[in-house]
């Protein structure tokens, strides 16, 4: 598995905005999309693409289009904080809705919603999620994208938990994670540390 740590002075700087306990939502909100639009960007480097013919006003040369229709699939409700970045990068992407909601008891995945396209085989496909913690949301959306036929998923985290890697990693599942750190550990009730907090409730309010 890849872990690709963007390691950038803009991305830091909008990462550090968003770990402040004093930003409030509208700058935290506004921080995630700058920092989302560097990881995704990042994260479609190796889209492929298929060559095309351009008429410049002065002549006609190659250029390239998209060779698939990108996939986006927000992991509900943090990852909805990235999706208009996602699509501000690539516009013509189809977007995927997964529900999660963490069972504070046990801190595993509980479904709500599925609105994935049916067949997602040769589609690059992008899953967001501002923070990759124990893994298990993660491993749960990542199992529902697979069983639609996608390959080499790659995971757009804002930041990411040493126990998540490795739960990824030992998953075997082939995907790429891009994001901005991967902090020290977590806690006992599975935040990340230095971490942000509750990424949900720090975008929408907690409800
Ligand atoms: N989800 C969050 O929003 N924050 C964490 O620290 C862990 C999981």
């Amino acid at each position: 598995m890849q872990v690709q740590v963007v390691d950038h002075p803009l991305a830091a700087a909008a990462l550090t905005v968003m770990r402040d306990e004093r930003t409030a939502r509208p700058q935290f909100r506004a921080a995630l999309h700058d920092l989302a639009m560097m990881l995704v960007y990042e994260a479609a480097r190796g889209l492929p693409t298929m060559p095309v013919s351009v008429t410049t006003p002065l002549t006609t040369t190659t250029g390239v289009v998209l060779a698939a229709e990108p996939v986006v699939a927000p992991v509900l409700r943090a990852g909805l904080g990235m999706l208009p970045a996602a699509l501000t990068v690539m516009p013509d992407a189809r977007t995927a809705f997964i529900g999660l909601a963490r069972d504070e008891a046990t801190f595993e995945p509980r479904v709500y919603l599925e609105s994935v396209p049916a067949d997602l085989a040769g589609r690059p496909v992008f899953m967001l999620d501002p923070m990759l913690a124990t893994g298990g949301s993660a491993l749960h959306a990542l199992r529902l994208l697979t069983a639609r036929g996608a390959t080499g998923i790659v995971v757009v985290s804002a930041v990411t938990a040493p126990e998540g890697l490795t739960a990824l990693e030992k998953s075997g599942l082939d995907v790429r994670v891009v994001t901005a750190a991967v902090d020290e550990s977590l806690n006992d009730v599975a935040y990340i540390v230095p971490g942000l907090g509750d990424a949900g409730d720090r975008l929408y309010g907690a409800v």
